[in-house]
C-alpha cells in the first residue's frame, strides 16, 4: 500500500476544492499562457485564501482546441506550461502548504494528437488500433455519408470522416474521439495514469464527462431524435434509467469498480468526483464507495436567485448524496459556466424563473449580445453572489470554487471573434459565444500588463480594463473586499465544521434559516423585509447589516447564544 499525502480518509467530504484553470491563473514565464510555476508562486495566496485543496484543470499536452480537454498524453506536462519537474515542485509547495491536489482526468476521449489515434488513423479499416475508438463506416454507396444523424454537444455531427470511407465518433469536437471503453488496453492504460500521478502526490481526480465512456453502439444506430426522447427520459425526468445508448449506462460502473481498487492501494485511498450530468437519483451510484465515491451536483448552479428553487435543491442534494454515504459537492462556478456573480445580476432571469432551461438560455442572451441587452446590474449580481456563496459554505458537504470567484469577478462578455476559443462558438458560426468569458486571466494587480497575471506577452484571452479594481492587490487591503470575505468564511468554516447535519430554523417564505451542530447559524435573505436574527454574536455577513437586521441579498454566520 503507498502512502499518500495526509491521514484523514475522510478529509474530501467537507473540504473547500479550489479550481485551477492553469492557463489561466498565472503565468510565470511571460508567454501569456498561465503556467504550473505560476500556480506554485501563488500556493502562499491560497493558503492564506484558506482552501483544503486545489483541482487542477487539465495541463496535459494539448493543442487546446477544446481548452486543454483535449488531452494528447495524459501522463505528462503540456509544454506550453511546463515539465513533470515543475509538476514536482508544484507539489512540493502545495504539501508544505498543507494542501492537497486533484488533477482532471479525461476518459472520454483523447485528443486527435495521442498517438493511439494517430496510429489508427494510419491504420486500415478493422485494425487493432482502429479498435481502441470508435469507427464505423459511412452510409451510402460512396460511404460519404456519417452512419448516424447524430449532432455533438459543441454543435454539428459527431461524425468525422477519415477518407477512406470510415468515419469516427466525438460526441464533443472532431479534434476529440471517444474511447472503446470495451478494449482492454484503453482500460489497462487509464488505470496506469491514475497510479501515475497518485504516485506523484495526488489525492484524486475529477473524472470528466463520467456518464459517458459506456456506449452501446450495437446498429442499427438510434436517430437523434430518438436519442433525443431517450435523453429527456432518462436523464431530465429518470424515468426509465439505463435506456440511452451514450449516456449514464449501467456497464459504466464496471470501469469505476476497477479504478476503486487503484484509488485502494494508497493510504488513505484516493478520492474522485465525476462530472456525470445524469437524473439526480443515479447520481448516488457514480458517488458509491465502490464507485468514484462522490458526483458533483450543479442543481444549486442552475437555481435562479429564488429561494424555493435553493431550499428544495438543498434538501433533494442533500438527501442524493446520503443514498450513497456520501457527501454532497455544492459549485456556482467553474470554467463552463457563467460566472455567478453575473447570473446573479440578470434580473429577468428571475422573473422568468422556473425552469433550469430559462436561466441558461437567459445567459446566453447576455453572451451573445455581448452584455449588452440584457444588461448585467453588476453591483447587484456581486452582492447576490457574495450572499450565496457565504450560505454555501456553511452547508454540509465539500464545497467547490472557482478561480477568480473570490475577487468577485464578473463574466467578461465583450471578447473580440478573433480572441474566442471555445470550439461552441466555432462549431455555431460563433452564434453560440462559448466560455471564453468565465476563462480570461484573473489579475493581481491593478494595473500593468496583464494585471500582474504575467508581464510579457498578452494574455492569451486579453484581460478588459475594468479586471484591475478585482484585482487581489486591490482587494487585499480592503476588509470589505469579497476576497476578505473568503477568507473569513473559510477560515471559520474550519473552526466550525462538525458533523453534516443541518437542522432549519424557519419557514420564512424569503430567508433560508438553518442550523449547524456547534451553535453555528447562517441566515439568509433572498427577497424579503430585513430579517431579524436571533440573539448571538454575528460572525461574518456578506454584506452590511441594517440596526442588525439582515437586508435582502445577504447572508449571515452567527454564533448563537
Ligand atoms: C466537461 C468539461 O468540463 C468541459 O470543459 C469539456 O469541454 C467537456 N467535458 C469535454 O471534455
Amino acid at each position: 500500500m503507498t502512502k499518500t499525502y495526509g491521514a484523514d480518509p475522510n478529509w474530501w467530504r467537507q473540504a473547500c476544492v479550489y479550481q485551477i484553470y492553469p492557463r489561466s491563473f498565472a503565468d510565470a514565464n511571460g508567454d501569456g499562457i498561465g503556467d504550473l510555476q505560476g500556480i506554485t508562486e501563488k500556493v502562499p495566496y491560497l493558503q492564506q485564501l484558506g482552501v483544503d485543496a486545489v483541482w487542477l484543470s487539465p495541463f496535459y499536452p494539448s493543442a487546446l482546441k477544446d481548452g486543454g480537454y483535449d488531452v494528447a498524453d495524459y501522463r505528462d506536462v503540456d509544454p506550453k506550461i511546463g515539465t513533470l519537474a515543475d509538476f514536482d515542485a508544484m507539489m512540493t509547495a502545495f504539501k508544505a502548504a498543507g494542501i492537497k491536489v486533484i488533477v482532471d482526468i479525461v476518459p472520454n476521449h483523447s485528443s486527435d494528437d495521442h498517438v493511439w489515434f494517430q496510429e489508427a488513423l494510419r491504420s486500415p479499416k478493422g485494425s487493432p488500433a482502429r479498435d481502441r475508438y470508435i469507427f464505423r463506416d459511412g452510409l451510402g454507396p460512396n460511404k460519404d455519408q456519417p452512419p448516424s444523424d447524430w449532432v455533438c454537444i459543441f454543435g454539428g455531427s459527431a461524425w468525422e470522416p477519415v477518407g477512406d470511407g470510415q468515419w469516427y465518433l466525438h460526441l464533443f469536437d472532431t479534434s476529440q474521439p471517444d474511447f472503446n471503453w470495451r478494449h482492454p488496453e484503453v482500460r489497462a492504460d487509464f488505470l496506469t495514469t491514475l497510479r501515475f500521478w497518485a504516485d506523484r502526490g495526488v489525492s484524486g481526480f475529477r473524472v470528466d464527462v463520467a456518464h459517458g465512456l459506456a456506449k452501446d453502439m450495437s446498429e442499427p444506430l438510434k436517430s437523434q431524435e430518438e436519442m433525443h426522447t431517450l435523453f429527456l427520459e432518462t436523464i431530465e425526468n429518470g424515468a426509465r434509467p439505463n435506456i440511452h445508448p451514450l449516456w449514464d449506462r449501467d456497464e459504466v460502473h464496471e470501469i469505476y469498480r476497477e479504478w476503486r481498487k487503484v484509488f485502494d492501494e494508497y493510504d488513505p485511498p484516493l478520492t474522485a468526483v465525476a462530472e456525470a450530468w445524469v437524473a439526480s437519483d443515479r447520481k448516488h451510484i457514480y458517488a458509491s464507495p465502490e464507485g468514484l465515491g462522490q458526483s458533483f451536483s450543479f442543481d444549486m448552479l442552475m437555481c435562479n436567485f429564488r429561494r424555493d428553487e435553493f431550499r428544495d435543491t438543498i434538501e433533494a442534494s442533500l438527501k442524493d448524496a446520503s443514498g450513497s454515504g456520501s457527501s454532497t459537492t455544492w459549485v456556482f462556478s467553474n470554467h463552463d459556466v457563467v460566472r455567478h456573480a453575473t447570473r446573479y445580476g440578470l434580473p429577468k432571469a428571475v422573473e422568468k424563473g422556473g425552469s433550469h432551461g430559462n436561466f441558461a438560455s437567459f445567459c446566453k442572451d447576455y453572451l451573445v449580445s455581448r452584455g449588452k441587452d440584457p444588461v448585467c446590474d453588476v453591483e447587484l449580481g456581486l452582492r447576490r453572489a457574495r450572499a450565496a456563496t457565504l450560505m454555501m459554505l456553511a452547508l454540509p458537504g465539500s464545497a467547490y470554487l472557482y478561480q477568480g470567484e473570490e475577487l468577485g469577478l464578473p463574466e467578461v462578455a465583450d471578447i473580440a471573434d478573433q480572441d474566442r476559443q471555445d470550439p461552441t462558438f466555432f462549431r455555431n458560426n460563433g452564434e453560440e459565444m462559448g466560455r471564453d468569458g468565465c476563462r480570461v486571466p484573473i489579475p493581481w494587480t491593478k494595473t500593468g500588463k496583464n494585471f500582474g497575471f504575467g508581464g510579457g506577452k498578452t494574455a492569451h484571452i486579453p484581460m478588459p480594463e475594468w479586471m484591475g479594481e478585482f484585482a487581489v492587490e486591490a482587494e487585499d487591503p480592503d476588509a470589505a473586499s469579497t476576497l476578505n470575505l473568503y477568507r473569513r468564511a473559510l477560515g471559520l468554516r474550519r473552526e466550525l465544521q462538525a458533523d453534516e447535519t443541518l437542522e432549519w430554523v424557519n419557514d420564512e417564505p424569503e430567508v433560508l434559516h438553518f442550523k449547524r451542530n456547534g451553535g453555528w447559524e447562517v441566515a439568509m435573505n433572498f427577497d424579503g423585509p430585513e430579517y431579524e436574527l436571533p440573539k448571538g454574536e454575528v460572525l461574518v455577513a456578506s454584506g452590511k447589516l441594517v440596526g442588525g437586521k439582515v437586508p435582502k441579498n445577504t447572508a449571515v454566520w452567527l454564533k448563537s447564544a
